[in-house]
């Protein structure tokens, strides 16, 4: 609009020019241009344009500023072609300049500067012209802040203040615009915006805005915000504020009571914990009831939302129902939950007593326990399970049935809640050798522990058929295990030892026969007579060939063993294991070989008692090498 009024001027003063000009010996106008208005903000610059303009050549002789506030004007700038001065005490003293052109710049530009600018231009004989530029001042506001009550507010209220909204220095006045759900705000029946204005001793304002507005519950989180609108040279602004949450005050329309302790099934013992919370604000009050068929509901002692029932037993099972009455609101609201303490009795055996059963015998233990849900049994006999129901059913029982029986009861459906009973099953019987006879291969004059283990109930007592070291040991309730230290002599090699085993019902007796060690070797190459009697040398010599040998045999032997372990060769291993022996150890290699001549003709074979075995025996002689 400006630029259309300045060009339908120029056209005006276009016109004036050429009747000037045809009209010889009139004066020029005399024009100067400056920007009407010009906006600047606190504490920029402002530079403010002055440009003259005439029809014919003239000569500048004076050039003056002028601040101009309400009709008053006062010199600030003055410029002929001798001097160029600024007005002293004018308030621009030291913030002005004027460049050749005549631009003024004010530096920095304060709020006092919103007023007219006047340039005036003297031309001489030209005359002299002015113009003015009403200069704008702006000042951006701070960041709008808003202020709720943290007092609540009440749902139920007509139309309750919800918060204020402060921007603090702004010229000129700010705008303030409130949002809800990024919505502006408008005065309506639910809505009342009040704005006032505070006008600083700076002159820069403060801008309040009061909003008032129904609520309900869902307006508590994120939605209420302010906006404050300011103009900036050049462009319109705006600042937002936070969002805010409000505290509102609503009735409780929904209870929620649980157990927040154990987390699992509840047992008998247990610290129960139930929790109550009504979805109200603030928090109603919250009691709790124990509901009683029949009678009046027990009132429990709780601390505010919380009951806590220590120790419980089964018979605080039942129904628990937590009552809330909002004050604010005179409301009441309840929910209940029910409390099922899972308990276990003692488990009961049946017979009870440790049980003597014949050996033979059938037995039959059942174990049972009383529990609030399902059960199961199980039967263990040293950590095996021997049986999965509550019948522990035993037949035809040896020594080995006998022992220590623990029967547990769990209850699947809640954990950690079992109960168990140990018991003795006794078998009762005439003793029992572990193993019916023994042979045992000895050297002679070794000694030797002869061992006899026998079962039986009551334990047996173990006696042996010939003198020596005795030693008895209880091995467990039915079995005992006895000791026999002994030299071996030939005497005693031909005869055995034989023990007994016996107890109230009955008695066993057992032979160990000994097998003494026979070395024999190949025959010379030089037969020997049998009558002769061998020579000391000759026997020296055999000596040594038969060690010789044996050291052969026993490194032929190692290399058939480790050939043996690395299951390169596919043979059975010797079973005589339960032959004791206190001498000879377990590397011993017992090396026999086969010889046309019979054993005294060697007269090495120191004969086993004169009993002479037969060649055909000879041939089955092994190596033996035990590991
Ligand atoms: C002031 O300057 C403006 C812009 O150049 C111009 O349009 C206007 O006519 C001038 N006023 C006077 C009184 O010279
Ligand atoms: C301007 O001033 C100069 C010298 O000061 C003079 O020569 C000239 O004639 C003047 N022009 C006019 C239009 O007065
Ligand atoms: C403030 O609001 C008034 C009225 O709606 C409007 O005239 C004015 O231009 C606004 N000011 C700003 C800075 O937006
Ligand atoms: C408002 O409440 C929400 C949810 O309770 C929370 O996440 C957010 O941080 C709160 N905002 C403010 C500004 O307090
Ligand atoms: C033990 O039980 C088995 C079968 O369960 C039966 O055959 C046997 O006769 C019973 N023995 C005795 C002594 O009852
Ligand atoms: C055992 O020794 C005792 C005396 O020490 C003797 O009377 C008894 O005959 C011996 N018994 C046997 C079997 O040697
Ligand atoms: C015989 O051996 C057993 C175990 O092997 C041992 O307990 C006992 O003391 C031994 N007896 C003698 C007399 O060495």
């Amino acid at each position: 609009m400006a630029l259309l009024v300045s060009a339908v001027d120029f056209c005006f003063f276009s016109l004036l020019m050429l009747l000037s000009g045809t009209r010889k010996g009139e004066t020029a106008r005399f024009l100067v241009s400056m920007p009407a208005e010009l906006e600047a903000a606190v504490g920029e610059t402002a530079v403010i344009t002055c440009v003259p303009s005439i029809s014919e050549a003239f000569n500048i002789t004076y050039v003056q500023w002028f601040s101009s506030d309400r009709g008053s004007r006062q010199r600030i700038y003055y410029m002929d072609q001798n001097e160029n001065s600024t007005d002293k005490n004018t308030g621009y003293t030291n913030r002005i300049s004027v460049s050749d052109d005549f631009t003024l710049t004010i530096s920095p530009v304060t709020l006092q500067d919103e007023r007219s600018f006047l340039c005036q231009i003297g031309a001489g004989p030209a005359g002299n012209g002015e113009n003015k530029t009403e200069l704008r001042i702006y000042k951006s506001p701070s960041l709008p802040v808003v202020h709720v009550s943290d007092k609540g507010i009440s749902v139920n209220d007509e139309r309750p203040e919800i918060a204020t909204c402060v921007t603090k220095n702004g010229y000129p006045t700010p705008n303030i615009t409130w949002y809800k759900d990024r919505t502006p705000m408008k005065d309506n029946d639910e809505t009342r915006i009040s704005a006032s204005v505070v006008k600083e001793s700076s002159g820069l304002y403060t801008v309040s805005s009061t909003l008032y507005h129904r609520v309900t519950k869902e307006d508590r989180i994120e939605k209420f915000y302010c906006e404050v609108s300011y103009r900036m040279p050049g462009a319109d602004k705006m600042m937002e504020s936070e969002r805010v949450n409000l505290t509102l005050h609503y009735p409780t329309e929904e209870v929620n009571v649980m157990v927040v302790s154990p987390t699992d099934e509840i047992r008998e013992g247990d610290n129960v914990t139930i929790k109550c919370k009504g979805d109200g604000n603030p928090e109603p009050e919250v009691s709790f009831f124990k509901i009683k068929e029949g009678e009046d509901d027990e009132e429990m002692e709780s601390n505010e939302d919380t009951l806590i029932l220590s120790d419980v037993k089964r018979t605080d099972s039942g129904r628990y129902e937590c009552r809330t009455f909002d004050l604010l609101y005179s409301t009441e609201v309840s929910a209940a939950i029910t409390l099922v303490v899972n308990h276990l009795s003692e488990v009961m055996l049946t017979p009870e007593k440790p049980t003597d059963v014949m050996l033979g015998g059938n037995l039959t233990i059942y174990c049972n326990a009383l529990g609030s849900q399902k059960t199961s049994v199980i039967w263990k006999k040293k950590n095996h399970v021997v049986a999965k129901t509550n019948a522990l059913t035993l037949t035809d029982v040896t020594y080995q049935s006998a022992g220590d029986y623990t029967c547990e009861v769990t209850m699947p459906s809640v954990p950690r809640l079992s109960r168990k009973k140990a018991t003795r099953v006794i078998v009762k019987g005439a003793p029992e050798f572990e193993l019916k006879a023994d042979e045992l291969w000895v050297h002679e004059g070794e000694i030797v522990n002869v061992t006899c283990k026998a079962m039986g109930y009551p334990r047996p007592e173990i006696t042996w058929s010939i003198n020596g070291t005795m030693t008895q040991k209880n091995v467990n309730h039915h079995t005992s295990a006895g000791h026999l230290s002994l030299q071996v002599t030939q005497e005693l090699a031909a005869a055995g030892v034989s023990c007994t085993a016996s107890n109230s019902l009955g008695s066993v007796n057992k032979k160990i026969s000994f097998q003494l060690h026979v070395v024999t070797i190949p025959p010379t190459s030089a037969p020997v007579s049998a009558k002769a009697p061998l020579q000391k040398e000759s026997k020296g010599i055999i000596i040594v060939v038969v060690i010789v040998c044996i050291l052969v045999f026993a490194i032929l032997g190692a290399v058939l063993y480790f050939l043996y372990k690395k299951g390169k060769i596919p043979c059975g291993r010797s079973g005589k294991k339960d032959i004791t022996k206190t001498n000879g150890s377990k590397d011993d290699i017992v090396v026999e070989m086969k010889t046309d001549k019979t054993a005294e003709q060697t007269g090495l074979l120191q004969g086993m008692n004169g009993e002479k075995k037969p060649v055909g025996d000879q041939g089955e002689k092994y190596i033996d090498l035990r590991s």
